[in-house]
């Protein structure tokens, strides 16, 4: 079974994603923390995005895995752990950036489909309910206010030990928010057959709790279906 959660940054997807995949234990599978990485390695070689040979040299000999370790998520880039360093505004800036390149995405579409053959998953990202798992069975697209989001994203960096303020965290959101859902390739959009669940001024608890009652709902039709022979 595949769990797809979309939507913009700072919506709650990946404390969601985390909670559903640990209650069903089902992989989690972060498909932002993979074009992070890629961010962080473009940044790292200092490549100019417009620059597409350098760029097609990075995309074709990257190897980025992810892994889970005692609950939490590892991200590997060529053999290195780089969860900790991908969570920068600078990195969610270029990763933003790179997404909107058709190669970039090409690439890594591959791998989020490799990495979705290791079982059921729950999968968060911006296209997953319309590219990547289309035929998900369930389909969440979660948005909140950019006031509520901006607050959450500034808690995590601040809990990081990063200096950020309220309003330039969210002028970088929305010019995220921009670039991501006018992109002409995938753009970040609510599938059709998703629902939307808005998340301002409700607890991770009660989100998740809503999510798991219509996981639960999807997956008795599903073994109703098959025992119908439908
Ligand atoms: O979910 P996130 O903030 O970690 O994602 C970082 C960037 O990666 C996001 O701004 C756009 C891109 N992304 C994407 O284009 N498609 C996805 N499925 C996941 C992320």
């Amino acid at each position: 079974m595949i769990v797809a959660i979309d939507g913009p940054s700072g919506a709650g997807k990946s404390t969601l994603a985390k909670r559903v995949a640990k209650e069903l234990r089902f992989t989690y599978l972060d498909t932002g923390a993979i074009y992070r990485a890629l961010a962080l390695k473009i940044l790292r070689r200092r490549v100019d995005l417009n620059d597409t040979a350098a760029l097609s040299a990075i995309v074709q000999d990257s190897d980025i895995d992810l892994r889970g370790r005692d609950g939490q998520l590892q991200v590997i880039l060529d053999g290195q752990d780089v969860s900790a360093l991908i969570r920068t505004p600078e990195v969610s800036q270029m990763a933003s950036k790179a997404s909107a390149i058709p190669m970039v995405r090409h690439r890594l579409l591959h791998l989020q489909r490799e990495l979705g053959r290791r079982g059921n998953v729950v999968a968060e990202g911006r296209d997953i309910g319309t590219v990547v798992f289309p035929d998900a069975q369930v389909k969440i697209y979660l948005d909140a206010s950019i006031e509520e989001r901006a607050r959450r994203r500034c808690h995590e960096l601040r809990a990081a030990g990063r200096e950020v303020s309220l309003a330039e965290t969210i002028s970088e959101m929305k010019e995220r928010d921009k670039r991501d859902s006018e992109r002409d390739i995938a753009p970040l959009r609510k599938a059709d057959d998703a629902l939307a669940v808005d998340s301002s001024g409700l607890t991770a608890d009660a989100v998740a709790e809503k999510v798991l009652q219509l996981i639960k709902s999807e997956s008795s039709k599903l073994t109703n279906d098959r025992s119908l022979g439908i």
